[in-house]
């Protein structure tokens, strides 16, 4: 039975089912929407050096802490390395340090690889491990690694990856990968659970969510978390985001969650290896592909 509310990653660290993401989000909303979160009981807050929006994120975490007196140890931050750090160790290092310093903390709960840059990633991880083990990463994992990439990763690494975040939701499922990794205890998280809203008006979706009496974007998340994965949807909208988060009092049976997997298309949201990450607001201008070309 799947535990719904939390997850025991392998290393025993407790980290919530349901977060909040806060990809896209201009800097300057960012601290009000976290705030907003942790004042409605979020604990999860998912950011990335990528986002540019991590000063905001430290703000809106120091604010939701004031208004709730909660404590830091009360929230679960997830932060991720930046693919034009990639690379070289010292690099990675000094990036995270900022990071942190932006996010106003001494750690962060978990800390990612963004994207599996060709011939970088292995040496990043080494310095995650080093992170990690000085206590400025509670745990350590990655994004967007498919089967090819992990393995590679095993075979150089010391630690293994206690996440993998990965484009997750109906219309896309990545078998192969959420395999290898269920049989690998690596725990599986979903970004744009929602598929950024687009699954929100599918039929199928709709009249289930008629059943249960709960909404659309409800039932997909469910449906995620019935398959063991973590998910941080992303809403600016203070009823929505309690919304996301009430997901624990119906479940979805076996013939709805096939009906609902039906929808797979197996459709990327961005081409990862073309894209290019560029523009970070926070004064970031290296770029880099996944595939290492600049
Ligand atoms: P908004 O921020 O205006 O609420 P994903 O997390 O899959 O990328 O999806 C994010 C998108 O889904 C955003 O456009 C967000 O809009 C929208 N969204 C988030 N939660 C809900 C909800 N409960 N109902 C409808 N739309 C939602």
């Amino acid at each position: 039975m799947i535990n719904m509310e939390n997850v025991k990653l392998s290393n025993g660290l407790v980290m919530p089912r349901v977060g909040l993401g806060v990809w896209k989000v201009p800097i300057n909303a960012t601290a009000k929407m976290v705030a907003t979160a942790i004042e409605n009981n979020y604990a999860l807050i998912d950011t990335a050096k990528q986002y540019g929006n991590e000063r905001g994120v430290g703000q809106g975490i120091k604010d939701g802490l004031a208004a709730t007196g909660k404590s830091r140890q009360d929230l679960f931050l997830t932060t991720k390395v930046f693919n034009g750090d990639q690379g070289d160790y010292d690099r990675v290092r000094q990036a995270v340090n900022q990071q942190l310093q932006n996010l106003q903390t001494d750690y962060v709960d978990l800390l990612l690889l963004h994207w599996p840059v060709f011939n970088r990633y292995n040496t990043s991880w080494r310095a995650l491990e080093d992170i990690y083990r000085d206590g400025q990463a509670k745990a350590i994992g990655v994004c967007n690694f498919n089967v090819e990439h992990l393995t590679n990763l095993l075979d150089h690494a010391t630690i293994k990856p206690m996440i993998n975040q990965i484009e997750f939701n109906p219309r896309i499922h990545q078998p192969d990968t959420v395999a290898f990794c269920q049989g690998q205890h690596i725990q599986l998280e979903a970004w744009s659970p929602l598929g950024n809203g687009q699954l929100l008006d599918n039929p199928v979706i709709n009249r289930i969510a008629k059943d249960k009496g709960k909404s659309p974007a409800q039932v997909v998340l469910r449906w995620e978390i019935q398959q063991g994965f973590i998910v941080i949807p992303k809403s600016t909208h203070v009823t929505r985001m309690q919304e996301n988060a009430d997901i624990f009092d119906f479940t979805l049976d076996a013939d709805e969650m096939e009906e609902i997997a039906m929808l797979d298309e197996e459709k990327h949201t961005i081409w990862y290896d073309k894209y290019k990450w560029s523009g970070n607001p926070d004064g970031v201008d290296d770029y880099i592909a996944c595939d290492g070309t600049f």
